[in-house]
């Protein structure tokens, strides 16, 4: 096949809002205790967090992480993470039924966020709790000091403010899954009021309310437009959460999932501007897509494991190639869809459907999905331009018209930096892709990195951690401003220029 596409300095969709690289940690599985935080580990620091897992959250630059659920912040009690380590609460997680020792809270958590240089988005539990519990946690974190609350944390050690900038209003509300789930309307009162009290106690941060907990629930997209009904002059982004996955072993129609997160974000999209216009506001609501991954490898096995333990080995997802480009799928359809898309979290980062694992007391390690990321969050700033694509397109057994290459472009002008980012779909044939790069003609090819493989089931393990790596020996051809280059089957592409 031979696909085409037309790149120009002119074409800018947007800049890219960096945060579209967060990731997601949340108190569940092993992803706090055993992932990034294990006291006695040989990589631990003095605050017990382990050195290895935190270099490679640094290598990843992941400027963002939401924090603390995901579906455990519906039932959790920020008070019970604060203060004397030994006089913290154990407590029941009913969302993973699991048991809580409250070890790591908002200050612990807040202290390694700043050592691996990411924000924190931070969420407040509307489930089992209100607008009261929300407005305390926001005195406690961001007031400089002379409240109750304030001069608590200034108690705890913590004198400066930790000055949270963006959180989030409960977490996949609509689920019935979720401790506390609502209706849109009550959701849509409690999230409005809570909005109001959490902005008055601090003006500058920004709200994210829950849209559907994924595309198919049954109350999607009225569920986003009654939300925002009520929350609109109060909250800044909408959410969004998807997940696929490939049970039945189709590749075809695996590769073609993403023409689903197309839809959605679009149909998001719709649904926010629809109540702009019903509202007469001036004021855009942006999207979060605040949880995105694979997730489906452990879906069956986890339901065995015992209740209430601490830290389970739970949505411990072994990673295939296939898996990895998928994920660059999706940050490609993230990435075009960068005028509305402000805000997005691989979910999550460690152990818990993870790019990075760990083994308690053992060595950290990428998966094969670390490197799409890595590529995407290293090269992907700047402005995400506009391309004109022209390729032979499938049929699956879901979608109709996939085409075969799936792409995009990034600009970083500061940097002098050009980069494409391109999937073939194709499982059988490489692609023979012929790019016009007009107004880039001075700049010149520097590097293309391929992840490729011959087995689409291939993993990264403990025992192989590097099976599936990217190598930049793609052939890439520049020449008077023509790019040139056959995309091997199935295989994600990073085609840079300086
Ligand atoms: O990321 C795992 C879970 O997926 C989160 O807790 C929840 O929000 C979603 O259903």
């Amino acid at each position: 096949h031979k696909a085409s596409m037309v790149l120009d300095r002119a074409y800018v969709l947007s800049e890219i809002d960096s945060r579209i690289y967060g990731s997601f940690i949340e108190h569940m599985g092993r992803a706090v205790y055993g992932g990034i935080y294990e006291p006695g580990h040989a990589s631990a620091d003095a605050d017990g967090f382990r050195g290895d897992v935190a270099d490679m959250v640094r290598e990843l630059r992941v400027p963002l992480v939401r924090y603390p659920g995901g579906n455990f912040v519906s039932g959790y009690n920020w008070e019970d993470g604060i203060g004397p380590k030994d006089s913290r609460p154990r407590r029941l997680d009913l969302a993973w039924r699991a048991l809580e020792t409250n070890q790591v809270g908002t200050n612990e958590f807040m202290q390694w966020a700043k050592n691996v240089n990411a924000e924190v988005m931070m969420a407040v539990n509307l489930g089992t709790r209100d607008l009261d519990a929300a407005r305390n946690i926001i005195e406690y974190c961001n007031h400089p000091g002379g409240t109750y609350w304030s001069d608590l944390r200034k108690a705890h050690g913590y004198s400066d403010p930790h000055n949270i900038k963006l959180w989030c209003l409960g977490n996949e509300m609509d689920g019935p899954w979720q401790i506390g789930q609502k209706t849109a309307d009550e959701y849509g009162r409690t999230a409005s009021e809570a909005a109001k009290a959490m902005k008055w106690v601090d003006p500058s941060i920004e709200l994210v309310a829950c849209g559907s907990s994924f595309r198919a629930m049954p109350t999607f997209p009225q569920w986003e437009a009654t939300v925002l009904d009520h929350t609109y002059e109060h909250v800044d982004y909408i959410s969004l959460h998807t997940y696929y996955g490939n049970p039945d072993n189709d590749i075809a129609n695996y590769l073609g999932r993403t023409l689903d997160m197309d839809e959605f974000i679009r149909t998001v999209i719709s649904t926010c501007d629809y109540i702009k216009a019903k509202k007469r506001s001036k004021k855009t609501i942006n999207l979060s897509f605040d949880e995105w991954n694979i997730w489906f490898h452990t879906l069956e096995s986890d339901k065995v494991i015992e209740p209430w333990q601490i830290a389970p080995p739970q949505l411990e997802d072994v990673y295939t190639f296939e898996d990895a480009v998928v994920v660059g799928l999706m940050l490609i359809t993230l990435l075009k869809h960068a005028d509305r898309v402000k805000i997005a979290c691989l979910a999550q980062l460690v152990n818990v459907i993870a790019p990075i694992m760990t083994e308690n007391g053992g060595p950290a390690w990428r998966q094969t999905i670390f490197y799409p990321f890595l590529h995407a969050s290293l090269y992907g700033r700047g402005m995400a331009l506009r391309t004109v694509v022209s390729s032979p397109v499938y049929d699956s057994k879901d979608f109709t018209d996939v085409p075969y290459l799936e792409s995009t472009a990034v600009w970083n002008e500061e940097n002098g930096e050009l980069t494409i980012f391109a999937v073939n779909r194709d499982t059988v044939n490489p692609l023979q892709l012929d790019c016009d790069l007009r107004s880039f003609e001075d700049y010149s090819l520097a590097e293309h990195l391929v992840l490729e493989s011959d087995d689409l089931k291939a993993c990264n393990t403990a025992a192989n951690p590097y099976r599936v790596v990217p190598h930049n020996r793609g052939e890439a051809e520049m020449s008077g401003g023509r790019l040139t280059v056959a995309l091997p089957k199935v295989s994600w592409n990073v085609i840079r220029f300086k």
